[in-house]
């Protein structure tokens, strides 16, 4: 089987209001596919029904049994250690405690084993969290806006991280994101949700490590901002109506 995602028909409404109206998505093994789309689209709740958060109201979903999400928080429980929070739901045996640290070396923080949430930087506290979801040796990776908190520095810097580890533990990754850049740095496929469907879905054919200068790049981002109602050259603010309330 090299499917590790199967989507067909994905319909979910809130009250009078279609969110998914209809989505198509297939991700095969291995794969990472990125997910652009304005706020509010259905990113977040494609993730959850995907999580089994949340459930469709029609449609064929097919999902690995061994898929983990990270959101854009970190979640930690804070009456635990960096550690306890990596192996939680584990069985409290010393093989889960060694994962735990392999886990934890992977995300650079074998040294913070025994931290308390509260002491972690944002940047710390989502690279626990990312080791909490590799632990599990998943073959999904839900990714919610993982880096959107974090300063752009540290952002570049999970990135790469990010990369590095699925290139080593090789899950279908499905990462939701703002950041065009971003998806298309690390993505082998990039869609865009509007209207509750993929309008766009393409894959990226560029070598890594993808540089943004390269035009096959910089030809791709204008068209994933032409979907997302972007135009390039002009500054991506929103009209404010003034004076009349
Ligand atoms: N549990 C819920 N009850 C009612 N409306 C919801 C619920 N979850 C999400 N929505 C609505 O569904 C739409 C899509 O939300 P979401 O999936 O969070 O979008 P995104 O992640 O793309 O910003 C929004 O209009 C949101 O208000
Ligand atoms: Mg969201």
């Amino acid at each position: 089987m090299s499917v590790a995602v199967h989507i067909e028909g994905l319909r979910r409404t809130f009250g009078a209001r279609s969110v998914l109206g209809g989505l198509d998505l297939d991700i095969r093994r291995g794969e990472f596919v990125a997910l652009l789309g304005a706020s509010g689209t259905g990113k977040t709740t494609l993730l959850r029904i995907l999580g089994a958060l949340e459930r469709p109201d029609a449609g064929t979903v097919l999902v690995p049994e061994a898929r983990t999400i990270v959101f854009q928080e970190p979640r930690l429980v804070p009456s635990k250690r960096a550690l306890g929070n990596v192996a939680v739901g584990l069985p409290r045996t010393a093989e889960s405690r060694e994962r735990g640290l392999r886990a934890l070396a992977e995300v650079g923080l074998a040294d913070h084993a025994r931290a308390w949430p509260h002491t972690l930087s944002g940047g710390e506290a989502q690279r626990v969290a990312l080791a909490r979801a590799l632990v599990r040796e998943p073959d999904l990776l839900l990714l919610d806006e993982p880096f959107a908190a974090l300063d752009a520095l540290t952002r570049l810097r999970m990135q790469d991280l990010v990369a590095d580890l699925v290139r080593t533990h090789r899950p279908a990754v499905l990462l939701v994101t703002h950041d065009v850049e971003e998806a298309i740095k690390l993505a082998d496929r990039v869609a865009v949700l509007r209207d509750g469907r993929l309008v766009t879905d393409e894959t990226v054919a560029a070598e890594r490590p993808r540089d943004a200068t390269d035009p096959a790049f910089t030809a791709l981002r204008r068209r994933l901002l032409a979907d997302l109602g972007v135009r390039e050259n002009e500054p991506a603010v929103e009209a404010i109506e003034g004076g009349r309330r």
